[in-house]
C-alpha cells in the first residue's frame, strides 16, 4: 500500500486515548481518528493526578477507546500496519495498562509493536500537523516537562535544556494552589491575570543571563507565597496583579532562555535554505501571554513559530500512533513483546 495505518495508545498520565494516523508515501500524516478521555474530574477534587486513580480509570476507559478509535477511522484491527504504545516516561501504573493492551493486540494479531517515548510523540506531532522538516527546535511546556529540544530526525534528539526544579505548568499549578485558584492552575492564572498589573510585583527571573540553557521555576513559586502572606487580606485585584507579574517573569525568563537556544540553532545549522522552526508542545502552550512572547522571539530572531491545535499540543494518541508511523517509515525495528514500561525514560 502507499501509506501506513497505526493504531496508537496513550496512558502515561490523565488522559487516555486511543487514535488511528495515517503516514504517506510523501511523508504526509493523516488522522483517521483520534479519541481522548480526560480524567481531569476524577482529580480536580485532590487538586493533582492521583496515580492509582489514574491506573484503574485506564483500565476501564481503554478498550472501549480503542473500539471507539476504530469505529471512527472504519477499519479493524486487521487493517493496521502496527500498534504504537506509549512506554515511558509517567506513571508506572498507566503505562503498565497501555503498554500491556498494546503488547496483547500484536501478540492477537501478529502485528509490530512500537513502543514509544511519550517525548518522541510530542516532538514529532509538528511534522504531522504542519509538514515540518527536521532539524527543528521544540520547547515541550507541560505540567511534568520543560524540555528544549534539537530535533534532527527520527530516534535522533538532544535535549538542550530543562528545568532544574519544578516543570512550568507545575510552576502554574503550585502558584494557583497558593492563590486559592482551582486546579488545573494554568488556565485559572492566565485568567487572572488578564485583569491585573504584570508590573506591581517584581519576581525573580531564575538564570537569566547563564549560557546554559535550563529553566528553574521554584524561586518563583516562593517569591509569590512571600508576595501574597505579605498582603492581609488578600483581594482578587491583589491576585489577579501577583498572576500578571507571575506570568511577565515567565515570560522575561523564556525570552532569555530559548532566545539563547535559538541563536545556538543559527550557530549550528547556518546559512539553511529553509526557514528554521520552534515548536511548542504541552498544556502551558494554550497560555496566549506565553504563545505571544514565543511569537515575537521567533520573529526577532527569524525562526518560524510553529504552535500544533491544542488538541495535539496536550496529551493524545494521534502523537504517539505518528510517531511509531514516523518510526516504521525510517526503517527502525520494532520492539519486542519482552519490552518493559520506562516510568523515568
Ligand atoms: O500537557 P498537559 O495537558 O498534561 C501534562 O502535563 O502531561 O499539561 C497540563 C499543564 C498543567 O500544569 C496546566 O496547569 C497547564 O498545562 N496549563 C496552562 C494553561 N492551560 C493548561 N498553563 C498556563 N496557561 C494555560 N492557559
Ligand atoms: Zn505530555
Amino acid at each position: 500500500t502507499s501509506f501506513l495505518r497505526i493504531l496508537g495508545i496513550e496512558t502515561s498520565c490523565d488522559e487516555t486515548a486511543a487514535a488511528v494516523v495515517l503516514r504517506h508515501h510523501n511523508g504526509q500524516g493523516e488522522i483517521a481518528a483520534d479519541v481522548v478521555l480526560s480524567q481531569l474530574d476524577e482529580h480536580s477534587a485532590y487538586g493533582g493526578v492521583v496515580p492509582e486513580i489514574a491506573a484503574r480509570a485506564h483500565v476501564e476507559a481503554l478498550d472501549t477507546l480503542i473500539k471507539e478509535a476504530m469505529r471512527r477511522a472504519n477499519v479493524s484491527l486487521a487493517d493496521v500496519d502496527a500498534i504504537a504504545a506509549t512506554s515511558g516516561p509517567g506513571l508506572i501504573g498507566g503505562l503498565l495498562v497501555g503498554l500491556m493492551t498494546g503488547k496483547a493486540i500484536a501478540r492477537a494479531t501478529g502485528k509490530p509493536l512500537y513502543a514509544i517515548n511519550h517525548l518522541e510523540g510530542h516532538a514529532l506531532t509538528a511534522r504531522l500537523t504542519d509538514g515540518i522538516a527536521f532539524p527543528y527546535l521544540m520547547l515541550l511546556v507541560s505540567g511534568g516537562h520543560t524540555q528544549l529540544i534539537l530535533v534532527r530526525g527520527v530516534d535522533d534528539y538532544e535535549r538542550w535544556g530543562t528545568t532544574i526544579d519544578d516543570a512550568l505548568g507545575e510552576a502554574f499549578d503550585k502558584t494557583a494552589k497558593l492563590l486559592g485558584l482551582p486546579y488545573p492552575g494554568g488556565p485559572a492564572v492566565e485568567k487572572a491575570a488578564s485583569s491585573g498589573n504584570p508590573d506591581r510585583f517584581s519576581f525573580p527571573r531564575p538564570l537569566v543571563g547563564e549560557a546554559r540553557l535550563d529553566f528553574s521555576f521554584s524561586g518563583l513559586k516562593t517569591a509569590v507565597r512571600q508576595a501574597a502572606t505579605s498582603i492581609a487580606p488578600v483581594s482578587d485585584q491583589d491576585i489577579a496583579d501577583i498572576c500578571a507579574s507571575f506570568q511577565k517573569a515567565i515570560s522575561r525568563t523564556l525570552k532569555d532562555r530559548i532566545g539563547r537556544g535559538l541563536q545556538r540553532f543559527h550557530a549550528q545549522f547556518p546559512g539553511q535554505a529553509e526557514q528554521p522552526a520552534l515548536v511548542v508542545a504541552g498544556g502551558v502552550a494554550a497560555n496566549q501571554a506565553l504563545r505571544q512572547t514565543l511569537h515575537d522571539l521567533c520573529d526577532s530572531h527569524g525562526f518560524r513559530f510553529v504552535a500544533p491545535p491544542l488538541q495535539l499540543c496536550t496529551d493524545n494518541a494521534a502523537m504517539i500512533a505518528w510517531a511509531g508511523a514516523e518510526r516504521m517509515a525510517a526503517g527502525l525495528k520494532p520492539d519486542s513483546l519482552d519490552v518493559q514500561p520506562r516510568s523515568r525514560w
